[in-house]
C-alpha cells in the first residue's frame, strides 16, 4: 500500500502512518478509548499538492488508516472522512464577503517584512476544543459565549492574591499592540497584530512568593457555555503552564483584543495568553485563573499525549513532532510553505531562558 507512493508523499507516509498505525494498535490495547488519538487533518502538515495526491491515494485504503492519518493534536475522534481541500482553500483563500472595517494595527507587516492575516483568517481558522475540534466551526459556535462580566483570578503563592474583573484590568494595565507570528504545532502560522499587556505586570501586581517558580493557567469549565468540555476525552478545563521567568519575559502578553478590537469568542476573549516562541497551544483561552506554584503544571496536552506535547512546546525547527516534521510550516494565506525559524523567530529575546538546557529532552 505505501509503496505506490513514489514522489514526496513517500517520504511522509511512510514516516507518518505506520507510526499512527503502530500507535492505534498499542493504545488500544492498554485502553479502550484508543479514538483518543491526537486530531490533524494532514493538510496542516502537508503541502496542499501532497495532500491532494494523498486523497487520490487514499481511495480504497482502509478506515482505520484514514482515522490514524487525521489524527493530531487534538485527540478526538476524527470525522469518517477528512476535511474536503475545499476547506483549506476557504480558510487560505480572501474572505468571500470582505471584511469592510478598516483594520486597526499601526504596521501591515511583522518585523520580518511578513503581511498580517486578515482579520477574517485570524477570527475564522481556529482551534478552541472547547467548542468544536473543526476550525473552521469555531467562530459560528462560540458566537454566543458569554464574556461579560468576567473575573480572572491571580492566586497560589503570591503576596496579594486578587481577583478582577475587566474594568480592574482595563484600568490597570496599558494596552499595547504586540504584532507576533503565532505557529501552531500542526505547522500552520499566523501574523497577528494583538492588543493587551505584558503578563509579567499583572503578576508583579500580586507579587509572587520566593517559593513560585511556576504559573499554571487555566480556562472557565462549564459545559453548559463550552459544549467541547463535556467530552471525557480531555481533563477539562484547559489548562497550560510556564517557568515563573518565562512569565516574566517580556514577549509573553496578556491579549484582550486584536486588530483594535477586543477579542471575540473564537480567539479567546476576554483575556488570553499569547507567547509568541512557543507552539500555539501555550495560548490558553478565555482564562479565569492564573496560579504560582512550586512545582511545573501539568497541561491538558501532556496529560493528553505525554510524549507528543512537552511542557515548554518551544518552537524548534530541529526536533519534529514524533508524527510530522516541524522543519517548516504554512502560512495561513500562502501555497507554499517556509521554513520555520527557531523559537518562531524570537530567538535573540528568549533562546538565554534555556541556556545549557536539552531542548530535544524539554520539549
Ligand atoms: N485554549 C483553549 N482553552 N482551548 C483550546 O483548544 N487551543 C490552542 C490555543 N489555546 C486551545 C486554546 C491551540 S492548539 C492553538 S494553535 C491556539 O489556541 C489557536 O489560537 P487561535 O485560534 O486564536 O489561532
Amino acid at each position: 500500500m505505501l509503496g505506490i507512493a513514489v514522489d514526496d508523499n513517500w517520504f511522509i507516509l511512510n514516516k507518518t502512518i505506520p507510526t499512527l498505525h503502530l500507535k492505534l494498535n498499542f493504545r488500544s490495547e492498554r485502553h479502550p478509548t484508543m479514538n483518543k488519538l491526537p486530531k490533524i487533518p494532514w493538510y496542516e502538515i502537508t503541502p496542499e499538492k501532497v495532500y491532494l495526491n494523498r486523497r487520490q491515494l487514499m481511495v480504497g485504503v482502509g478506515a482505520a488508516v484514514s482515522v490514524a492519518a487525521l489524527a493530531a493534536c487534538g485527540m478526538e475522534a476524527p470525522p469518517a472522512a477528512p476535511a474536503a481541500p475545499a476547506a483549506e482553500g476557504a480558510a487560505a483563500a480572501p474572505a468571500a464577503t470582505p471584511d469592510t472595517r478598516a483594520p486597526a494595527a499601526s504596521a501591515t507587516t511583522d518585523e520580518l517584512g511578513d503581511s498580517l492575516n486578515s482579520f477574517e483568517q485570524i477570527t475564522n481558522y481556529n482551534n478552541f476544543y472547547e467548542f468544536s475540534t473543526d476550525k473552521e466551526d469555531v467562530a459560528r459556535l462560540a458566537k454566543n459565549f458569554p464574556v461579560s462580566p468576567w473575573t480572572v483570578t491571580v492566586g497560589g503563592l503570591v503576596d496579594k492574591p486578587a481577583t478582577y474583573d475587566m474594568d480592574d484590568i482595563r484600568k490597570m494595565f496599558t494596552t499595547e499592540e504586540r504584532i507576533y507570528r503565532l505557529r501552531c504545532v500542526e505547522a500552520w502560522s499566523m501574523v497577528i497584530p494583538w492588543q493587551g499587556f505584558p503578563l509579567g505586570k499583572l503578576l508583579a501586581a500580586v507579587g509572587p512568593k520566593s517559593e513560585a517558580k511556576y504559573v499554571r493557567f487555566q480556562t472557565l469549565h462549564n459545559p453548559d457555555v463550552m459544549p467541547g468540555q463535556s467530552s471525557a476525552w480531555y481533563s477539562w478545563p484547559y489548562t497550560e503552564g510556564l517557568r515563573l521567568d518565562e512569565a516574566m519575559n517580556d514577549l509573553a502578553i496578556i491579549a484582550t483584543g486584536l486588530y483594535g478590537k477586543d477579542l471575540l469568542p473564537q480567539s479567546g476573549a476576554p483575556l488570553r495568553l499569547v507567547t509568541p516562541w512557543k507552539y500555539g497551544f501555550k495560548s490558553v483561552k478565555s482564562i479565569v485563573s492564573i496560579e504560582l506554584v512550586a512545582e511545573q503544571p501539568t497541561s491538558l496536552w501532556m496529560d493528553a499525549a505525554p510524549n507528543e506535547y512537552g511542557f515548554y512546546a518551544n518552537v524548534n525547527p530541529d526536533v519534529d513532532h514524533p508524527r510530522w516534521s516541524q522543519a517548516s510550516e504554512r502560512r495561513i494565506g500562502e501555497l507554499s510553505r517556509r521554513p520555520t525559524l527557531p523559537f518562531n523567530g524570537y530567538a535573540e529575546q528568549v533562546a538565554h531562558l534555556y541556556d545549557g538546557m536539552d531542548l530535544r529532552e524539554n520539549f
